[in-house]
């Protein structure tokens, strides 16, 4: 099946911010650039990356009572970090409006946190989201390289540095991070062996 680019583009243009606009064309070129290095469905991933963010603006009441009326399963750490459940309800919205697939919805599901069954359309809107040309911060051109040498290393670094940030402002962990970050950490042992 293949979406509509130019509709979810609108929507999603009516929808955020300006900021947060650029920055989800900025996540579809991305995806664009590592579906075609890494093999993928160039259209799908422009289609999720362009989408991934479509429920970041709604307020947190509006978040609860979207989780709420559309029955939405939400974890321990995500009752008390709101923002989180973007991603669940963008991947809901999309499934909803745009008929995506399981696969694309789970790509918009993981895209904040990781998870340990991540597929390459996954790696690569979760490394999209964090490499995007408009990102500012002094790592971007080592991940931006990373992300040109291999996905889950480029995963794994944004991980470790996430990780540390939370740990050093005291924040909650989501256990789907640290369950990513063990299964690249063990595959590459692996490797090694
Ligand atoms: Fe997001
Ligand atoms: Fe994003």
């Amino acid at each position: 099946m293949k979406f509509d680019i130019e509709k979810i583009l609108e929507d999603v243009k009516n929808t955020l911010s300006e900021k947060r606009y650029i920055h989800s064309i900025g996540v579809m070129k991305q995806a664009e650039y590592l579906a075609k290095k890494y093999g993928q469905d160039v259209e799908i991933a422009k289609a999720v990356g362009i989408a991934h963010d479509i429920a970041k603006e709604l307020t947190e009441e509006e978040k609860i009572k979207y989780v709420e009326e559309n029955k939405i399963e939400i974890d321990e750490i995500e009752k008390i970090n709101i923002g989180l459940l973007h991603a669940k309800i963008g991947a809901d919205i999309c499934k909803k409006k745009y008929n995506f697939t399981e696969e694309m919805q789970n790509a918009i599901k993981y895209h904040t946190t990781g998870n340990e069954n991540m597929d390459t359309l996954a790696k690569i809107i979760f490394v999209a989201d964090k490499t995007e040309e408009n990102r500012k911060y002094d790592d971007l051109q080592t991940v931006q390289k990373l992300a040109d040498e291999d996905l889950d290393k480029c995963i794994l670094y944004i991980l470790d540095y996430m990780l540390v940030d939370n740990v050093k402002k005291q924040k909650t962990i989501h256990p789907d991070s640290i369950k990513i970050r063990n299964k690249i950490l063990l595959e590459n042992l692996k490797y090694k062996s």
